[in-house]
């Protein structure tokens, strides 16, 4: 490759955010991880050169506290949390190029270099700081930012801080940040995330305090001793030593900028999405080509009080490992395997993008449906019939693959684009039709019965079409489950017979036939669900049913919805309708409003009089058991109504609520 053509040079660039070592990993961390090694093999196995970069954020407070609490020196608690993550990483068949350390010295020297010459050139200025930290989110807040006195992230008490400061000039670049935000919309993804991120330019940005007083555990402001580099200054920085940034130009050039940034919902406004570009425009440095935020697992609370994002003080933290090791004792799988059945669960369950609710009980109705059913049955049923007249080896095709064909070209262009915008949730929903398409595939033309009649050529070209499919979906598989399709690729015979994983061969036809296969051995033994629940002396709940994926409305959408304080004057029940009362209400109105209300099974009629309710005033007027009905009452429960809205103060009938 010529010098001249740098373009043709250039790696895919992929990063995750560094983690604070303040903790072990846990599902959140694992979950950024996972799907940036994804993408990362999903390149490799295009045969592109990736440089796929995690690590660890090791300085501020909160990291200097946890070591305090462990009563560690912060450099002994941060090297043993480092090969923690590391080895979480493996577990987790994490293949990443280069893991980061922010207390690395090749690191604290790129970021010193920055400092100063952003200080030289008038962009990061000395002043005062007075305002507001966070130590658990290790951000500034301005008091109008602040929610009831606490922080608007976390919702953790803060601390007041009055200091000298150095300031990084953010509020001149506010404006170029957000025209390039505006003129180049695949930058930040998901749209609405987009959105928030030019609200939040939109509503001012301030120079951002870039320094800490006396805070001994960061990287030392260059010739002034008594600050150090506040933590997101110098964590943001670890893209740039990453890419051999100020210490490898052939490489920087061939690295930069980033093709994709991975990050949680939480740090793109204030940081990955405003900071970091104005940093590098100041930099006058390219910017990434795309910022991908994603959503939260939520957790039930161990004081019940429903879902939340985890944290310790929640006592809902999940721990990635501890749930693969479960779901191995329960099925009988291979360690290996489940960290592969986690890694899908993680993707398959819920969009990329939005929140979702981690459990065990969905973990292991997922692991069932589609792991031990339908992908397992493809090799399971195929592949032990090559022993009954075929001496274990791959059967000639029949050249019956059109439809085949047909629909795994049709798959492979959709698990493209899905992987393009980084839609795993659709990428593994078209892989899965192909597999059901395999065992549909079987169960039409029933290779054993064919075997049984004596006819082997036509069973030979039905079991080769099956265990191409199975072929092609290990191909599809091994950016997400990288062992199992390894394990698939092994019991093909494939590994043995020296052929690459590589993603030109997702298409019909490409199995070789004549390679003796491997042993055929369940790669996902079912989970016996009625044994789990007998020894966890509790319901294992059927799947999905708490994705929290919504499709969201706009403001103005909800601004359409007319909201009305209510008072009842009047309920009384529907003759041949147990679940219904017909009431009266006060909206305020010259005349009551009559509404039918499925509240009977809950409340007596006499029980709603006079209770002040909220009503959806604007409904179309429908008739209900003949009964007409001019809008609806607000009550908390899906199928039965558990509790009805009211307000915690009295307010006048036809009070709007907003
Ligand atoms: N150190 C900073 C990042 C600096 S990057 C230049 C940091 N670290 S963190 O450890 O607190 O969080 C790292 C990532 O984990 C964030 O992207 C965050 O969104 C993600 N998650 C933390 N909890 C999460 C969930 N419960 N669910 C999904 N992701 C979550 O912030």
């Amino acid at each position: 490759m010529s010098d001249t053509d740098p373009g043709q040079m250039k790696c895919f660039y992929i990063t995750t955010p560094i983690y604070y070592v303040s903790g072990p990993p846990h599902i959140g961390h694992c979950y950024t991880t996972v799907a940036a090694d994804t993408i990362a093999r999903y390149h490799r196995l295009h045969g592109e050169r990736v440089l796929f970069a995690t690590g660890t954020d090791e300085h501020g407070q909160k990291v200097a506290r946890s070591a305090r609490e462990q009563g560690l020196e912060p450099q002994v608690f941060v090297d043993r949390l480092a090969e923690t993550y590391k080895a979480a990483w493996r577990s987790f068949h994490v293949e990443y190029d280069r893991f980061v350390r922010t207390t690395e010295p090749g690191h604290k020297r790129v970021v010193q270099k920055i400092f100063a010459r952003l200080r030289d050139r008038g962009d990061i200025y000395a002043g005062i700081y007075e305002g507001w930290y966070c130590v658990a989110c290790e951000a500034y807040f301005r008091e109008d930012e602040l929610e009831r006195g606490r922080c608007p992230d976390c919702n953790r008490t803060v601390e007041t801080v009055a200091e000298r400061s150095y300031f990084f000039r953010t509020s001149k670049y506010a404006d170029a940040v957000a025209e390039h935000i505006e003129a180049h919309p695949e930058f930040i993804q998901p749209e609405q995330r987009r959105n928030e991120v030019l609200a939040f330019i939109h509503r001012g940005l301030l120079d951002a305090c870039v320094s800490r007083q006396r805070s001994p555990w960061g990287i030392p402001v260059p010739d002034d001793a008594t600050q150090s580099i506040y933590v997101w200054f110098d964590a943001l920085i670890n893209y740039l030593t990453v890419a051999g940034y100020l210490q490898d130009e052939d490489k920087f050039a061939q690295t930069w900028p980033p093709d994709l940034q991975l990050m949680g919902k939480d740090i793109l406004p204030r940081f990955h999405g405003t900071l970091w570009p104005a940093v590098l425009l100041a930099l006058e440095l390219p910017l990434p080509k795309r910022l991908f935020a994603h959503g939260w697992w939520l957790a039930a609370t161990n004081d019940d009080s429903g879902l939340a994002k985890m944290s310790k003080s929640l006592g809902n933290v999940i721990d990635p490992l501890a749930s693969a090791e479960g779901l191995a004792e329960m099925s009988g799988a291979s360690e290996s395997i489940a960290i592969d059945a986690v890694r899908y669960y993680l993707l398959r369950e819920v969009t990329f993008g939005l929140d979702g609710a981690f459990s065990m009980e969905n973990l292991l109705a997922r692991f069932n449906a589609d792991l031990a059913n339908d992908l397992g049955n493809l090799l399971n049923r195929s592949l032990p019939l090559l022993s009954r007249g075929f001496e274990r080896r791959i059967p000639s095709p029949g050249g019956l693959t059109g439809a085949l064909a047909e629909l795994t070209e049709q798959v492979r262009g959709r698990y493209e684009e899905a992987i393009e915008v980084c839609d795993f949730r659709r990428a593994l929903e078209a892989l899965w039709e192909l597999i059901r398409a395999g065992n549909k595939l079987m169960d039409e033309r029933q290779p054993w019965n064919l075997l049984r009649e004596g006819n082997r050529e036509e069973a030979g070209a039905a079991l080769y079409d099956v265990l191409d499919v199975a072929r092609t979906a290990a191909i599809g598989l091994w950016p997400v489950m990288p062992e199992a399709a390894e394990e698939i690729w092994r019991q093909l015979g494939l590994a043995g017979a020296g052929q690459p994983l590589r993603w030109e061969d997702f298409r019909m036809g490409a199995l070789p036939a004549g390679v003796e296969v491997g042993k055929p051995s369940p790669i996902f033994p079912r989970v016996d669900l009625a044994k789990v629940r007998g020894r966890a002396g509790q319901e294992v709940k059927p799947p999905a049913a708490e994705v929290l994926e919504q499709k969201l409305i706009t403001l103005k959408q909800f601004q359409e919805l007319d909201l009305r304080v209510a008072k009842v004057l009047a309920a009384e029940p529907i003759a041949g309708a147990d679940k219904l009362l017909k009431l009266s209400l006060d909206v305020g109105e010259e005349q009551p409003r009559q509404v039918v209300a499925g509240l009977a099974t809950r409340y007596r009629p006499e029980e709603l009089v006079g209770r002040t309710v909220v009503l959806v005033a604007n409904l179309e007027p429908a008739t209900i058991r003949g009964v007409e009905s001019q809008g609806m009452v607000l009550a908390a429960g899906e199928r039965e109504p558990l509790s009805l809205v009211v307000l915690d103060s009295e307010c006048p009938p036809g009070t709007k609520v907003r």
